[in-house]
C-alpha cells in the first residue's frame, strides 16, 4: 500500500479545524469517511485535529470510518488498528501534538498512538469503484491522492456517490491538485479559495 505520513496536508487539516468542526460539533453524531486511507496516518491525523478542537464529550460523538482497497496487504485492518508507526511517518507531526498522543513502542524506532485516538477510528476494506457508499449521513468525507489515478468519468461517478452519502451541508476535502470536475462542481461550493474543501449544496 502507498506510503503516507501523519499531518501530510496541514493547510487542509487547519481548514477542517476552522470551517468544518465549528459546523459539525452541533450534531448529535459526527460521522467522517476517510476514503483511500492507506495505512492510517490520515484518519488518525483527522482524529487528532478533532480531539484538539472539540470538547471532551463532543469528541466522544466522533466516528471516523477509514476505508481502503487494500490490494496488497491482507492484514490491513489488523496492522492499522494496532496504531504502531515507524519514525519516518511521524516525524512531521508538530512537537506538542506528538508528545500528547504518541509514546515509544517496544519495537525500536516505532511509536504507538494513544488509545483515545485509536478508539474513534474503524477500518474496513472498500472499493470506491463499486460506487456503493459504506453508509450515508456523513458530515465530512476526505478523499485525497486517490482519484487522481481514476479516469475523469470514474472520478465524476465517485464524487456523485460522495455527494449522495453526505448529510445536507456536509463537507468534502480532496488534495490540493485535484480540480473539481465541471459535471459535479454545481453540487458543491468551495469554502475557501486556496484549499480544496467543498460543502454540499
Ligand atoms: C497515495 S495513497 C493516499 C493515502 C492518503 N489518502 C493520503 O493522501 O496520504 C492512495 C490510496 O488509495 C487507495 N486506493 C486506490 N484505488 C482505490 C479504490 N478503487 N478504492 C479504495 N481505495 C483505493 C490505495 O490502496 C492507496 O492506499
Amino acid at each position: 500500500m502507498a506510503f503516507t505520513f501523519f499531518f501530510r496536508d496541514l493547510p487542509t487539516l487547519h481548514a477542517i479545524r476552522d470551517y468544518v468542526i465549528p459546523e459539525l460539533h452541533k450534531n448529535r453524531y459526527i460521522n467522517v469517511w476517510d476514503a483511500g486511507c492507506a495505512m492510517g496516518p490520515e484518519p488518525y491525523s483527522l482524529a487528532i485535529i478533532f480531539k484538539e478542537t472539540l470538547g471532551h464529550y463532543e469528541f466522544k460523538r466522533l466516528k471516523i470510518y477509514a476505508t481502503d482497497l487494500d490490494e496488497e496487504s491482507h492484514d490491513f485492518g489488523k496492522i492499522v488498528s494496532k496504531g504502531i508507526y515507524p519514525e519516518e511517518t511521524v516525524k512531521r507531526i508538530p512537537k506538542d501534538i506528538f508528545k500528547k498522543y504518541f509514546s515509544a513502542n517496544n519495537k525500536p524506532g516505532h511509536f504507538q498512538i494513544a488509545d483515545e485516538i485509536k478508539q474513534c477510528v474503524t477500518f474496513q476494506r472498500h472499493d470506491l469503484r463499486s460506487l456503493e457508499p459504506i453508509r450515508d449521513g456523513f458530515g465530512l468525507i476526505v478523499c485525497k491522492n486517490v482519484l487522481l489515478h481514476f479516469p475523469e468519468c470514474d472520478r465524476i461517478e465517485v464524487i456523485k456517490m460522495f455527494h449522495r452519502s453526505l448529510a445536507p451541508g456536509g463537507f468534502l476535502a480532496t488534495e490540493q491538485t485535484q480540480k473539481m470536475p465541471r459535471k459535479t462542481a454545481y453540487r458543491f461550493k468551495q469554502i475557501t479559495p486556496n484549499i480544496k474543501l467543498f460543502q454540499k449544496v
